[in-house]
């Protein structure tokens, strides 16, 4: 499943190029960014953490292209409900990165595929980064 991911997760070696944080690393809810990838144009995430769910997007606002953050891994509305560009403020549903409203209300957030594994937040092993960095 592309569309987020529990937070169980058993039996699989640990890839450390995929890793984007210790689950711990998260407040529920909470977010934080990340980076994957080297070279000049690595592909720059957000990771949000709600509940059992853990939902990642590029960190690219389909209005204008911004990142999304002005502030280190602060994507999160003040109540904690929906994710905020602060270009703008377009707000993004967690759980789909769907604009909700906005200048972009009706478009989406580029989804990564995301796993937990032994406590770790994983990039999916069939996530198409290079298409995702373009
Ligand atoms: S760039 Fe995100 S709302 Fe404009």
């Amino acid at each position: 499943m592309s569309t987020g991911s529990g937070t169980g997760g058993e039996g699989a070696t640990l890839d450390v190029e995929r890793v984007i944080c210790a689950l711990a690393d998260l407040a529920d809810p909470g977010s934080r960014a990340f980076t994957i990838g080297r070279g000049d144009w690595p592909l720059r995430g957000l990771v949000v953490r709600r509940g059992h769910e853990v939902h990642a997007y590029l960190n690219r606002c389909p209005h204008a292209g911004h990142p999304l953050n002005l502030r280190p891994h602060e994507f999160l509305t003040p109540d904690r409900t929906l994710v905020v560009c602060n270009s703008h403020g377009a707000v993004f549903e967690i759980a789909t990165g769907y604009c909700v409203a906005g200048p972009c209300a009706g478009a989406s957030l580029q989804r990564i595929p995301v796993e937990v594994h032994h406590g770790y937040v994983l990039v999916a092993p069939d996530a198409p980064l290079e298409a995702l960095a373009d």
